[in-house]
């Protein structure tokens, strides 16, 4: 029987991660997998990825993570923050990808119908350390700590002043979209970032949260009907339940993260879970 599954956070520009992604299959013809942002940096290997996963999967959704909104030196595709996300949004038109920008389509198999809804909310510097009560008090405490995300060099706001103002738009576009649901529609919500800040808790470094999500979406799985939330970016992998909805971490991450566990990465995870599986 076909299945719903996620993963995240592939970051295809690692040889071995690329070689994982070549031998990725679905456990059953018509499964749906959902990406959950951060298959790498370069354009090209972004649609090298998304055009092998929609060979071979029922319905592939992406929404973008943080790397693929870089800009970097060696990309051919030059272009900054909202053009750069539009751009690859025309490519996963192209491949009939799904994405943020797309009417949000229903699960009919196993567990459904849900409407998955792939999300783009970025971050907005409001999971601050201890001690920061705005944002400039929050990015000095990184500062001083040596913790400053490489969004800061790479992932430009542009047409925006900042990220988190681009984050504001995105906010109000997102609302106001999943505001249109037909109430009691059940969703599956997939954001490349938590959407609570739960899981940024057991960050090695804390001063590190305010670049993982926005204390603006915190209520979002009980507003908007989700029976799950999918997200990655954090390479944590692991499911915690917020008022009884799974939220589920779904990312491979780097070579060196996923060695020093006992096995390779495992494939895509279910995201309709049941309490009993968690
Ligand atoms: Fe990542
Ligand atoms: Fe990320």
């Amino acid at each position: 029987m076909s299945g719903l599954y996620g993963i995240s956070d592939l970051h295809v520009g690692f040889p071995d991660n690329r070689a994982f992604v070549e031998g990725l299959r679905p456990a059953s013809d018509g499964d749906w997998l959902i990406v959950a942002g951060d298959v790498g940096e370069r354009f090209s290997d972004v649609e090298w990825t998304l055009r092998t996963l929609a060979g071979r999967f029922g319905t592939v959704v992406w929404v973008p993570g943080n790397h693929e909104l870089w800009t970097t030196k060696d990309d051919p595709v030059s272009l900054r923050g909202e053009a750069r996300y539009r751009r690859l949004v025309e490519m996963c038109r192209g491949l009939g990808v799904l994405t943020p920008e797309d009417p949000y389509p229903v699960w009919e198999g196993e567990g459904g119908p849900v409407t998955v809804a792939p999300l783009f909310v970025l971050y907005d510097y409001t999971f601050r350390p201890d001690g920061a009560s705005n944002k400039e008090e929050a990015l000095k405490l990184a500062r001083d700590a040596g913790i400053v995300c490489t969004d800061e060099v790479y992932l430009y706001p542009d047409p925006y002043p900042t990220r988190d103002a681009w984050c504001d738009a995105r906010i109000a576009y997102t609302e106001r979209r999943l505001k249109e649901l037909p109430s009691g529609t059940r969703t599956v919500l997939v954001n490349h970032w938590p959407l609570i800040r739960e899981p940024t808790r057991v960050l090695w470094y804390p001063e590190f949260a305010q670049w993982c999500g926005s204390e603006r979406t915190a209520d979002w799985h009980v507003r908007f009907g989700a029976v799950s939330v999918v997200y990655g970016h954090l390479h944590i992998p692991r499911t915690i339940w917020a008022d009884g909805v799974p939220h589920v971490e779904v990312s491979v991450g780097y070579p060196r993260e996923w060695r020093k566990r006992d096995t390779a990465p495992g494939g895509p995870r279910p995201v309709l879970l049941a309490r009993e599986d968690a």
